[in-house]
């Protein structure tokens, strides 16, 4: 069952913290100069045009980047991801969001490469082409679960695996987190970012149960809620789990969060960040 297009979805209130952070963990790895493997699991397109019919049916964006975009009291530990969105579009006209894959081109350089998995047969087609002249870039239609696993460790022994499932699937709560279990015993000091949606509390619940009876170390979550958590059907939050952050990430993500729930907030919207297991 392949029918999950990001595409609707490009910049929705989840997009803009999963990518803020996927900036921000990209842009600290490039302060060495040794190279790193960018793993990204789940890639979807890789570039997403907010004018087509998939962004205008859902509007979503309108709710995510589009409030943000033109803002002036953007928190300092935004201002990367904000400037790579105006980078890619004119002035302050919102044409274009990038996916995980067009934010990861950003910062890949000569000595590091990225690895983008995608299994959808039409966004395969997209990302083969917006990878088309990146020579960094290896993309494979093939699951993503076994692409991180024949990956690592990456030989620089430097590495950033994002995993961003569209959850189709009930299985891909307790997959995403396995494999991630599953990495760390072949790849303990990489960075893996794990997005998650809040469409029912018991199965991230379950998630934090799996990793703290794992024997995976030093794991952040964070958790931004536009409404509180229903037995009704639908996303009301977006949340990830972040192994080995950057070690200001906690402080960065502190001052994004009330920025986000001023911002993209609701009345009752909640964010919430927890060392959810120490170093
Ligand atoms: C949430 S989207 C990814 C969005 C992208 N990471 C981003 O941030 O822009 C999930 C994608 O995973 C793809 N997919 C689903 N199952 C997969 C699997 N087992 N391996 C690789 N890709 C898969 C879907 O076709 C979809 O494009």
């Amino acid at each position: 069952m392949l029918s999950y297009r990001h595409a609707f979805h490009a910049g929705n209130f989840a997009d803009v913290l999963k990518h803020s952070v996927l900036t921000l963990v990209l842009e600290y790895m490039t302060r060495k100069e040794k190279g790193f493997y960018y793993i990204d699991s789940h890639s979807g397109a890789g570039m997403y045009s907010l004018n087509d019919d998939y962004a205008q049916k859902t509007g979503e964006y309108k709710d995510g980047i589009a409030k943000i975009i033109a803002a002036d009291d953007i928190p300092e530990a935004l201002e990367p991801y904000i400037e790579l969105i105006k980078s890619l579009n004119d002035h302050s006209e919102l044409n274009y969001y990038p996916g995980s894959p067009g934010i990861a081109k950003q910062f890949v350089r000569r000595q590091d490469s990225s690895h983008l998995f995608e299994l959808h047969p039409t966004d395969i087609e997209h990302l083969t082409s917006f990878c088309q002249r990146w020579n960094k870039s290896h993309v494979k239609q093939s699951d993503g679960y076994q692409g991180i696993l024949s990956l690592i460790p990456p030989p620089s022994r430097r590495g950033v695996v994002l995993i961003d499932p569209p959850y189709e699937l009930k299985e891909d709560y307790q997959k995403a987190v396995k494999t991630i279990i599953q990495a760390y015993k072949k790849f303990a000091t990489g960075t893996y970012i794990l997005w998650y949606p809040v469409v029912k509390r018991e199965l991230v619940d379950k998630m934090v149960n799996d990793f703290t009876t794992s024997d995976v170390k030093n794991v952040l979550q964070v958790e931004f809620c536009q409404s509180p958590d229903t037995d009704e059907y639908g996303m009301t939050g977006t949340g990830l789990f972040i192994v080995n952050p950057p070690w200001q990430l906690t402080a960065q993500l502190e001052s994004i969060l009330p920025y986000l729930k001023k911002k993209l907030g609701q009345n009752n919207s909640s964010y919430s960040l927890t060392q959810l297991i120490e170093e």
